[in-house]
């Protein structure tokens, strides 16, 4: 009979630069469900790939003086040599600038324009470069794009549109009647109210401004738009539409397109409505899972908070990593990343919990049986049927509780040690055999434990393996391990290096953030220099002379911001609203009286001083968070203070 086909994909990544942690966590997890699928019997298909085109790429590459294709060339390469560090074993990786996509999408564009899903027409609306995405007035958040909160960009071009309206109710239908097509289900919601339901706009398909795009073949002065290019590599890269339909006919429709939570829109709105358009099924599932934050924020190179896979997959494992994110957070909510955490959750399940366990085990077979696993004398197994729990969380791609229960049985067998306490059971003829049943239990406890965790961790069970002298395959499945009893007496272990290794966390956060440069670091006063202070400070005068002390002063704390987007109150003539980049990629918004001195339009580009530590004060409904520093004519009259040149980062210091 034939095997039930699992086709899974990632995202495919924009080729932007070095890819972080958080661009790991969509791979990792499909990783680990196509080793699952295939451990429990079925023919796995999994793709990822590169989103290449679009202005942004354009643009990079122009800054550093190489072609488009040669910027995108090396980043790919780099991007392969980080899933092989990882441990991701793909089936195929689809690069939209593969001849066999771009063709494809040419075929798909065509289609839809003779099929009358696409129209010619003018375009005027708000773009986000660094997104690749269009929003109308109404979705601009502050004036800003609502993803990253950057200023837009207004833009007016001939451009071919694709009647999305016209499917509006075909796909709120088809959400509806379908409850497992968006997961987790609170995405599904936010879908159908915030976007279907009040009525989708057509979407602008194509571009004229940029030319690293595919062309439409009918129209070459157009380019298609970059996410009808992208989205269509789930299935080009199958052979759709092509000489070669095998794989596209074997496929599809996928099982699950794992996406963050921030492109959930374009994969259960628009995807579906192309695919419908196309006469194609829908994938079966879109889980939109959260995003690794760093600092509270999403961790993106942008913003400047990330931390990179390398580093920690050389000190400690590339299983370390997979494992901490698979486990730390739920998939499909949101986590904070910390090195801290990732060390500390290595010292007490992996060090602690899993790897005590194989040494301490390993070692008491030897010492009292010569290194040789007994036969158990007594039917001891563990009392709950884990490869049913486990398979269960698994499909519904809940890592973390697939691992937590994983992780009750390895603590459950440490217990077991502490309570039969074999070194006294060594004492005496009469408790050996029981003995024996306690070392057998545990040797065949850890070898289940090694093959379910064999998806998340992939090179840790042959370590595993080895100890516990086990060569015969057939004992490494998912199946072999649904029934007690696998291993056989006679088996000959043999104790191996650590597993993982035990680090002492804080000499390893100073090695991987290392701390501010010591001549940063203000010296240590000498002595005689502090008594000088302390006698400095006894005759600084007390506020209540009209003087601030300098501590006083420096409680207000100022800082130069850029001013990103401003607008006017609703309903106010004085006040303006305007959107700051207080540096670190936060941003804040402040209200101010200069409507009369200053256009909201002569605002954005301004360097501007911010009170940044007053409290939140509601205005007209706006929470504005800070004040403007103004200077004030005899007449009322105001000018803003602005930082001289400009050039100095948002986020300064000022004082
Ligand atoms: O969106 N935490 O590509 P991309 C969790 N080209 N996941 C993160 C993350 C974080 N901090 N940062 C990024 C694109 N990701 C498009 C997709 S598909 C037809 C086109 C995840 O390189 C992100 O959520 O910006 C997404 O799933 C993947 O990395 C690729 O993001
Ligand atoms: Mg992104």
């Amino acid at each position: 009979m034939d095997k039930p086909k699992f086709y899974i994909t990632t995202p495919i990544y924009y080729p932007s630069g070095n890819m972080h942690i958080g661009h790991t966590y969509t791979t990792v997890a499909a990783d680990t469900m196509t080793r699952f699928k295939k451990m429990t019997g079925y023919d796995t298909y999994f793709l990822t790939g590169t989103d290449e085109h679009g202005q942004k790429i354009e643009q990079k590459a122009k800054e550093a003086g190489v072609t488009p294709k040669q910027f995108v060339d090396k980043i790919i390469a780099e991007t392969k040599d980080l899933w092989k560090l990882m441990n991701i074993e793909y089936d195929d990786f689809i690069r939209t600038t593969d001849e066999r996509h771009e063709k494809v999408v040419q075929k798909i564009f065509k289609k839809f324009y003779e099929q009358g899903d696409i129209y010619k027409s003018e375009y005027e609306g708000m773009y986000c470069t660094p997104c690749e995405s269009f929003w109308t007035p109404s979705q601009l958040k502050d004036g800003c794009c609502p993803d990253c909160g950057r200023p837009c960009e207004k833009t007016r071009e001939e451009s071919y549109f694709f009647r999305m309206s016209k499917y509006q109710d075909w796909l709120i239908d088809y959400i509806e009647t379908h409850p497992d097509f968006i997961q987790p289900q609170s995405r599904a919601n936010e879908m159908l109210n915030n976007f279907l339901r009040p009525g989708l706009q057509d979407l602008c398909v194509s571009r004229t401004s940029f030319k690293w795009g595919v062309p439409v073949d009918f129209d070459p002065d157009h380019v298609v738009y970059v996410w009808i290019d992208a989205l269509s590599n789930y299935i080009s890269a199958l052979g759709y539409a092509s000489e070669n339909p095998e794989l596209f006919n074997k496929y599809w429709p996928a099982d699950v397109h794992l996406v963050g939570k921030e492109i959930v829109r374009f994969h259960t709105i628009y995807w579906p409505i192309m695919l419908h358009a196309l006469g194609l099924p829908l994938p079966k599932q879109v889980f939109g899972h959260g995003w690794l934050l760093f600092g509270g924020d999403k961790m993106s190179k942008s913003k400047g908070n990330i931390e990179y896979p390398a580093p920690i997959v050389s000190r400690y494992g590339v299983d370390t990593l997979r494992y901490y994110l698979m486990r730390e957070m739920p998939f499909g909510a949101d986590g904070n990343y910390t090195n801290e955490a990732m060390l500390t959750r290595m010292n007490s399940d992996l060090v602690n919990d899993l790897g005590n366990l194989v040494s301490r085990t390993v070692a008491m077979i030897e010492k009292y049986f010569g290194g040789v696993v007994p036969a158990p004398n007594a039917e001891e197994e563990p009392d709950k049927a884990l490869s049913e729990i486990v398979e269960k969380q698994m499909n519904a791609l809940q890592f973390s509780v697939a691992l937590s229960e994983i992780w009750k049985l390895i603590g459950d067998c440490n217990r077991y040690i502490d309570i039969t306490q074999p070194w006294i059971l060594c004492k005496s003829e009469e408790t050996m055999p029981r003995l024996q049943t306690v070392m057998y239990y545990l040797a065949e406890c850890i070898r289940a434990i090694a093959v379910y965790i064999t998806p998340t961790m992939p090179s840790t069970p042959a370590k595993i393996y080895e100890q516990l002298g086990l060569t015969d395959e057939s004992l490494m499945t998912w199946d072999s391990v649904k029934t007690f009893g696998g291993l056989k007496a006679g088996t000959v272990v043999k104790k191996g290096a650590a597993l993982f290794p035990r680090v002492d966390v804080k000499k390893e956060l100073e090695i991987l953030n290392p701390p501010a440069k010591e001549e940063e670091k203000k010296p240590e006063p000498k002595k005689e220099e502090k008594k000088a202070k302390a006698e400095e400070k006894k005759e600084e005068p007390k506020s209540d002379d009209g003087y601030v002390t300098i501590d006083e002063f420096f409680k207000t704390k100022l800082i130069a911001a850029r001013v990103i987007a401003c607008e006017k109150v609703e309903k106010s003539d004085k006040l303006l609203k305007s959107t700051l980049d207080i540096g670190n990629g936060e941003t804040r918004t402040v209200l101010s009286g200069i409507a009369q001195w200053y256009a909201p339009q002569d605002m954005p580009g301004k360097t501007v001083v911010l009170v940044k530590n007053l409290p939140p004060r509601k205005m007209r409904g706006i929470m504005s968070e800070g004040m403007l520093l103004c200077a004030s004519d005899n007449e009322g009259n105001l000018k803003l203070l602005t930082v001289d040149g400009g050039e100095f980062a948002p986020g300064s210091e000022i004082g």
